[in-house]
C-alpha cells in the first residue's frame, strides 16, 4: 500500500469544492488517512515547492498557496500516487480531460485545485513536511475485502 500526499487548494477551500472532492477520492475505494485544515507559511510552501524555485511561476505560486487555507489529506491505496494524479487530471484545468477533478471543477491557467505527489520520494517527503508523528492514522476498514481481491493474500 502506497500513500500519497494531496493538497485542496485555496481555490478548491474557497469554491466550497472540498467535499466532493474528497469524495471522489472515498469513491474510488482509496483510504483517507490523514487530514488537517491548515493555513500554508511561506517557509512551509518554500519547502515543498523547493523543486520549482527560480522558475518564473514560483512566486505566484508560493502567494496562491499561501493566500487562504488548504486542505491537506493522506491518501492510501494499491499505486495510490499513480491513481491520484490519473484522477487530477493534466495540470491546469483549460486542458484537463473530463472526468478528471481538474478537468471538470475549473478551466483556469493558475488556480488548479490540487496537488498530488509525483512519485514515492516526493511522497514521503511532502508527507513528513505536512503531518507529524501520529497525525497519519492506520485502520482497518471492514469493508477492504469488497475493494480489493483479497483472495491470494496481498491485495488486488
Ligand atoms: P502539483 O505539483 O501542484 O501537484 O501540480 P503538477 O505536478 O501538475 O505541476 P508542477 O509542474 O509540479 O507545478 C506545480 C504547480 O505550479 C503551478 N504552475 N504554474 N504558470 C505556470 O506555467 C505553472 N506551471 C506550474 C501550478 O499550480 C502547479 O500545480
Ligand atoms: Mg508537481
Amino acid at each position: 500500500m502506497e500513500t500519497t500526499l494531496i493538497i485542496l487548494k485555496p481555490d478548491a477551500v474557497q469554491r466550497g469544492l472540498m467535499g466532493r472532492i474528497v469524495s471522489r477520492f472515498e469513491d474510488k475505494g482509496l483510504q483517507i488517512v490523514g487530514a488537517k485544515l491548515m493555513q500554508i507559511s511561506p517557509e512551509l510552501a518554500a519547502r515543498h515547492y523547493e523543486s520549482h524555485q527560480g522558475k518564473p511561476f514560483y512566486a505566484g505560486l508560493v502567494a496562491f498557496m499561501t493566500s487562504s487555507p488548504v486542505l491537506v489529506l493522506a491518501v492510501r491505496g494499491l499505486g495510490a500516487i499513480a491513481v491520484s494524479r490519473k484522477m487530477m487530471g493534466a495540470t491546469f484545468g483549460s486542458k484537463a480531460e473530463p472526468g478528471t477533478i481538474r478537468g471538470d471543477f475549473g478551466v483556469s491557467n493558475s488556480f488548479n485545485l490540487i496537488h498530488g505527489s509525483d512519485s514515492p520520494e516526493a511522497a514521503s517527503r511532502e508527507l513528513g513536511l505536512f503531518f507529524g508523528s501520529g497525525e497519519v492514522v492506520d485502520y482497518d476498514r471492514p469493508g477492504a475485502a469488497w475493494i480489493y481481491d483479497l483472495s491470494g493474500g496481498a491485495p488486488e
